[in-house]
């Protein structure tokens, strides 16, 4: 039988919480045709807490020799984010190639969107953000701290090879869904330099789609028509910052932070690609026992899907989306009083019928 090796990282908060919940989700879905084999690493807050690290000094190379990694969240009230982000999260996406971040969003039925009188005929989008370089480069630095000539400054790089594949990947993806619209966030009125470049290589990858339908916006409108035109839009084509503001608003109208799934994708195939629920840590709500598990079992789909595992992706899809369409179980983010094990029960449940 084949069998993935699966690294985890459930992390910080309810990592710890929705994980374990998507472990049984992706077992069960396995069961009869494939195998996984989880690994946990017991990296994150508390780890750098303890060790003054936030992951081992060899983790990526441990990582080689998994064919995924499912991540949990990171982030703790008692370390800056600045570090968990910038040691953990963002150096994961870069060292292992994972240049695409594919991020769903769409409405399910039976969840209601803060948008009136929306349904999941409206929204139904996916935001293909870049993932290695851009704004989150991390190219910079302080300079003269604590005095009056104290300076910042944080570059965004962009470069050809990374504007070209990021683009070929989202037109690829748009060509394959029923509208073939493609969205493209970009803000060339106001940075002339990155955002021009941005734009040109983006047009001279969509004379390769010509049945894609391609429009650029700037970032500020497009945050404005997904609230107001959610319809409209199919494919979203961000850069690293962009995309990251334009998600959150995606997963906001979707009625949710606990649904959207997030996948950091190295479509080489050279490195193993990261999964994880795009929500964070969730201190306020950590430890009770409420979070909503959707958002991780949808990114353990997501993984199985990219691993080759398509009919069982469509079956933990369909039984979210019957779930969640039930009106039955629901966790409190979603209006109900379900717990994160009741909700991850009848995700079973309906895999099951
Ligand atoms: P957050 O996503 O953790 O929480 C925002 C709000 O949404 C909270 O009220 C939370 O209770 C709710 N929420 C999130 N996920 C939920 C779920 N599954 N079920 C029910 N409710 C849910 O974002 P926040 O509060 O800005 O950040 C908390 C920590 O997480 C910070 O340290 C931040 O840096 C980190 N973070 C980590 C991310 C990652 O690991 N990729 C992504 C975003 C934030
Ligand atoms: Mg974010």
């Amino acid at each position: 039988m084949k069998t993935y090796r699966i690294a985890v990282i459930a992390g910080d908060g309810i990592g710890q919480e929705v994980i374990p919940a998507g472990i049984e989700v992706l077992k069960s879905a396995a069961k009869g045709s494939f195998q996984c084999e989880f690994t946990d690493f017991p990296w994150g807050s508390d780890f750098y807490l303890r060790t003054g690290r936030m992951l081992d000094a060899d983790a990526f190379e441990q990582m080689h020799k998994f064919d995924a990694v499912y991540l949990g969240a990171i982030g703790d009230p008692r370390v800056p984010d600045h570090i968990t982000a910038r040691e953990m999260i963002l150096p994961f996406r870069q060292q292992l190639r994972q240049y695409v971040n594919l991020r769903p969003m769409r409405l399910l039925t039976g969840i209601d969107s803060p948008l009136r009188g929306r349904t999941a005929a409206d929204i139904d989008m996916v935001c293909v953000r870049e993932n290695s370089e851009g704004e989150y480069c991390g190219i910079g630095g302080r300079l003269h701290r604590g005095t009056p000539d104290e300076l910042a400054e944080q570059t965004g790089i962009f470069t050809r090879r990374g504007i070209e594949r990021i683009a070929r990947y989202a037109f690829t993806l748009a060509q394959g869904r029923p509208r073939r619209l493609l969205a493209s966030a970009t803000k060339s009125n106001a940075m002339q330099h990155s955002m021009v470049f941005w734009d040109e290589v983006v047009a001279e990858v969509a004379k390769d789609f010509p049945d894609v339908t391609y429009r650029k916006y700037h970032v500020d409108a497009i945050a404005a028509r997904m609230v107001t035109h959610p319809q409209t839009l199919d494919v979203i084509l961000a850069t690293n910052l962009f995309g990251d503001i334009l998600t959150d608003i995606g997963s906001a109208i979707s009625g949710s932070l606990g649904v959207g799934p997030g996948g950091n994708i190295n479509p080489e195939r050279t490195t193993p690609s990261m999964f994880e629920p795009i929500h964070g840590s969730a201190p306020d709500i950590a430890g009770k026992g409420v979070a909503n598990p959707i958002a991780a079992i949808w990114a353990g789909a997501m993984m199985l899907d990219h691993l080759g595992e398509k009919a069982a992706h469509d079956r933990i899809l369909s039984a979210i989306e019957r779930v969640i369409g039930s009106e039955t179980v629901k966790t409190p983010d979603l209006g109900g009083k379900a717990t994160t094990a009741e909700m991850t029960k009848a995700v079973l449940g309906a895999m099951g019928r």
